[in-house]
């Protein structure tokens, strides 16, 4: 009997119900004296006591899952933001709750082009905290026309969602992506922004204010002038409101409108000079989004300034950034021969070196089809079967592809290779 009290004693103190029932069989089991009607009796009273401390226990808050596939969302509201960048507020149509997702991540969406089969597909950063369970919101710049270089087409799907009116449907994929801030740390982080490079820095700055976090958190913010400086009310507001926020605006071309001080903190880019200038440096965390020049030299500068690789952390929104810079291994060992890619079901051998860029430049630029949306590896369109052969990448790949496959917008050969396309 005084075991049957040891055992109540550890169930009503410490509610361990577990380690009370483990006790309670293995006393039933090796007391010889306790009869078996006391143990199925123990047994039973066991029973009771789990199911009435479970059910005093609360429950857990029921885990959101990502999605698979697409899940079809409408344009609840749309917010012009600056010059050419407007916000979508993303409402899922079947009304349940929506996953979290990290701050940094983006979602992919499907557009239906009119006249098209296939829908385009792009990543787009979410560029707010997580916290809602209603609604996701993405901030979209125009790509007009010929503002990559004289004659360049505008921007197929960033041209079709600015023209969607409020209300219509696209297709997304669940929240994904491996450029995202680590929120368990502590360290000061430099948010580095070029242009709509903005969006994913709104979500990790939302997010350090709105849980007010207390680590320092510096946004150097690099734009044209005041028309394309997006979410400007807003980041005055955290500025005024965050001490441990601060805020630096760089105008490339301000017009004779902008005022320095009160719009903007420095004329020309965000360079390392100027960030050593400001900051304590040592101990930072940078995250950087832009231009794929701008990361570059940012990223380069940082590093010859002493900051440890792993410190550094960014996000190309585009091909741009993604030049391979070495020849595959056979070349580099002086082996003259170009590489071979035999593209299968096209019946195509192709020669590739280093100017040929990724597999899908190479593949687009001689007549073979090849599916593709972000040109960046996030979104996974443009996996293709590899039969013989190894690849490398450019950057690091958003998603794993299946396996025998590769990211053909941003791998290169490492030999020759035989490609399922
Ligand atoms: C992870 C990730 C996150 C992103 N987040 C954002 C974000 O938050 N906000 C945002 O606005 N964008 C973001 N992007 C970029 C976005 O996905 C699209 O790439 C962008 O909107 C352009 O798509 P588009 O269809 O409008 O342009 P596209 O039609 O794909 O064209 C892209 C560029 O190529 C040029 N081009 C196309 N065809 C030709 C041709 N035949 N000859 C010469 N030039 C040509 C166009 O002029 C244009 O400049 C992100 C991208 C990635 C990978
Ligand atoms: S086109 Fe998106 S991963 Fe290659």
């Amino acid at each position: 009997m005084e075991e049957i009290l040891q055992v109540v004693s550890a169930l009503v103190l410490g509610g361990a119900i577990m380690q009370a029932a483990a006790m309670l069989f293995r006393v039933a089991r090796q007391n010889a004296q306790v009869k078996r009607r006391e143990a199925l009796a123990l047994e039973g009273f066991v029973h009771r006591a789990r199911r009435a401390v479970g059910a005093a226990r609360p429950k857990p808050a029921k885990r959101i899952e990502n999605w698979t596939g697409v899940r079809k969302f409408s344009i609840e509201r749309k917010v012009r933001e600056a010059a050419g960048v407007y916000s979508f507020y993303l409402k899922p149509h079947d009304g349940k709750p929506l996953p979290p997702f990290v701050p940094g991540q983006y979602l992919t969406v499907e557009v239906s082009l009119p006249g098209q089969a296939q829908p385009q597909v792009r990543c787009y950063s979410l560029s707010d905290a997580p916290g809602s369970r209603d609604f996701y919101r993405i901030t979209v710049k125009r790509i007009g026309e010929g503002e990559k270089g004289p004659g360049s087409p505008a921007g197929v799907v960033s041209s079709r969602l600015h023209e969607m009116p409020e209300g219509s449907t696209i297709n997304v994929r669940a929240p994904g992506g491996q450029f995202f801030l680590d929120v368990r740390r502590t360290r000061p982080v430099v948010l580095i922004a070029g242009g709509i490079g903005i969006t994913p820095m709104l979500s990790m700055l939302n997010t350090i204010c709105n849980y007010g976090l207390k680590r320092e958190v510096y946004l150097f913010y690099g734009v044209r002038d005041h028309s394309h400086h997006a979410m400007y009310d807003h980041l005055k507001e955290l500025q005024r409101k965050h001490k441990n926020f601060h805020l630096i605006v760089c105008y490339s071309k301000p017009t004779p409108t902008c005022k320095k001080g009160r719009d903007y903190d420095h004329k020309g880019h965000v360079t390392v000079p100027l960030m050593r200038f400001l900051l304590p440096f040592k101990g930072c965390e940078f995250y950087l989004c832009g231009p794929g020049g701008m990361i570059r030299s940012i990223t380069e500068g940082l590093k010859d300034s002493g900051v440890p690789e792993i410190d550094i952390k960014m996000e190309a929104f585009g091909p741009a950034s993604l030049e391979p810079s070495a020849p595959p291994p056979a070349q580099a060992r002086g082996k003259q021969d170009a590489v071979k890619i035999s593209f299968q079901k096209s019946g195509k051998t192709l020669d590739w070196s280093p100017a040929a860029r990724s597999l899908l430049d190479l593949a687009e630029s001689n007549g073979v089809s090849l599916n593709s949306g972000c040109r960046a590896g996030q979104c996974g369109s443009c996996a293709v079967g590899i039969k013989e052969g190894r690849v490398r990448y450019l950057a690091k790949p958003g998603q794993t592809p299946p396996r025998g496959q590769c990211l053909a917008c941003i791998a290169v050969p490492e030999s020759d290779l035989v490609l399922d396309a």
